[in-house]
Parts: structure tokens; C-alpha cells; sequence
């Protein structure tokens, strides 16, 4: 079992609004870990705080073995990290074909198009809506764009926030299955802010629940789901045990 980030007792928030306290974990090599919990509880500041988004009292966070704490975001990109935001991730007045070129310029110029085909490739609704701009499209394309724009860069890691909020379930499935098939077919560890929490569970390897800025559960999805008085008190979902007659 490797793991590719590892955060120790981090204490971070926003100026000297405390957010995150004492938060320690792993997150597991070509993996899905499915981070859900409350509204407010903290998940995207934990997201924000492994980039290098918000202020760090304390803690220590390693990516493949070295310590990473303090880095700027561009260069944990370098490294192999995405991030792919809640909202703001794709230009919405460029067109798909801008937003590629535009996520693809620090590569030289013909690896980007090889980038670029091989995403068309992976995701080949792309090319319907090529010289769209990217307002028009609908918020699961956008998502599905967003990710391409990512691939590009290759990354070994991607840590996804809330990627199918404001989508209707359907589609949110769709998302969900395109982010299923990053780690299948790309071997990518994943890191996943869901707020359809039992969806996501039920695709995910490892459950973090964050409650009031702490980790209060880690370990099985299932055991998560199974849970009653977690599931029921914080995912607002009622667990049945489905064995049972
Ligand atoms: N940029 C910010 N500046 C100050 N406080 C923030 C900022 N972003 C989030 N917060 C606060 O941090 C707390 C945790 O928020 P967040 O991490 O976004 O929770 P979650 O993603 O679990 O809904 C909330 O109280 C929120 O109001
Ligand atoms: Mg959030």
C-alpha cells in the first residue's frame, strides 16, 4: 500500500479564522478517496490547504516521500498535482478548442497537440462542441472539459472539488464514471469532494468524513454507508443493512 500525499496535523483556515484542525491522513496511490461531511466542515479549505491556498499554522504535507508544505501552486502543478476547483476551472468565453491550447501552453508546441488529440480521443464528445464557447456548454460538458484541460498536463494526481454539484443526477453519474475510469484506465489517484456522498461512496476505495474541520471517520466507503448514526447524522442518509430480511 503506497501513498502518495500525507498530511500531518495541519492546522490551517484563513488569516486567523482556523479552519482545519489536527487533520492527519493518506491518501493512496491509484486510489479514489471520497471526501464528504457537512457544509462548512472544511473539505474544500483541506483541498485548498494540500496547494498551498490558505494560511498553515502548523503541519506537514508530503507528496511521493518529499515534504511539499509551503509550495506555491504552479509549481505543485509542475509536480504532477491538479486541482480542479468548484467553480472557475475552464475560461467560459474561449471555446473548447482555446481552453485546450490555453491549459496545454507551457508545453512545447507539438507535445500539446498530441495532448490534445489524445484527450479528444478520451473524450471524444469534445469535438461536438469544439468551437463552442465554453459558457454555452452545460454544466456536465463543462465538467468534462474542465478534466480535459487537466489531462493535458499528465498529472498523477487529481484532486476534484464538488465536480458534480449542480448537476442533475444523471449526469452526475456520468461525471462520476469519467472519474472512475481517470483511476482505471490512467492510474491516476484521485481525491474527491462529493456532496452526492452516497454516490461517491459507492465508487470510492477510502472515506474521509470531515466534520467541524476534523476527520472523524477514515476508512471503508461501505463501512461509512453502513454506518447508521454517521451516515444518518451527517450524509443525510438512512442505512439499512440490505442482508438482513
Ligand atoms: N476564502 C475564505 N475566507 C474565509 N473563510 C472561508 C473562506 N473559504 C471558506 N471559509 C470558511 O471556512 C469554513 C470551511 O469552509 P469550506 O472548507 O469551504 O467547507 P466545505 O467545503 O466543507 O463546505 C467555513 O466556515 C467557511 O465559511
Ligand atoms: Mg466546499
Amino acid at each position: 500500500m503506497s501513498e502518495v500525499i500525507k498530511v500531518e496535523n495541519l492546522n490551517a483556515g484563513y488569516r486567523s479564522f482556523q479552519v482545519l484542525f489536527d487533520v492527519t491522513t493518506n491518501i493512496e496511490s491509484k486510489k479514489i478517496t471520497v471526501i464528504v461531511g457537512p457544509n462548512g466542515s472544511g473539505k474544500s479549505t483541506f483541498l485548498k490547504t494540500i496547494c498551498g491556498l490558505t494560511t498553515l499554522y502548523s503541519g506537514k504535507i508530503f507528496y511521493m516521500d518529499k515534504e511539499i508544505t509551503g509550495l506555491l501552486p504552479h509549481q505543485l502543478a509542475k509536480k504532477g498535482l491538479a486541482y480542479l476547483p468548484q467553480i472557475g476551472n475552464v475560461f467560459l468565453n474561449l471555446t473548447v478548442k482555446e481552453n485546450l491550447i490555453m491549459s496545454s501552453y507551457t508545453l512545447e508546441k507539438n507535445i500539446a497537440q498530441e495532448r490534445i488529440k489524445e484527450v479528444i480521443e478520451y473524450f471524444p464528445i469534445l469535438k461536438d462542441f469544439w468551437n463552442r464557447r465554453a459558457i454555452t456548454l452545460s454544466g456536465g460538458e463543462r465538467q468534462i472539459l474542465a478534466m480535459a484541460m487537466a489531462l493535458l498536463r499528465k498529472p498523477k494526481v487529481m484532486l476534484f472539488d464538488e465536480p458534480t454539484a449542480n448537476l442533475s443526477p444523471k449526469i452526475a453519474i456520468q461525471v462520476l464514471d469519467e472519474i472512475i475510469k481517470l483511476r482505471d484506465e490512467y492510474g491516476i489517484t484521485v481525491v474527491l469532494v462529493e456532496q452526492n456522498a452516497r454516490k461517491a461512496l459507492e465508487r470510492g476505495d477510502k472515506a474521509l468524513l470531515f466534520v467541524n474541520g476534523r476527520i472523524i471517520f477514515e476508512g471503508e466507503p461501505k463501512a461509512l454507508l453502513n454506518h447508521s448514526e454517521l451516515s444518518s447524522l451527517y450524509l443525510g442518509i438512512k442505512s439499512f443493512n440490505l442482508n438482513k430480511n
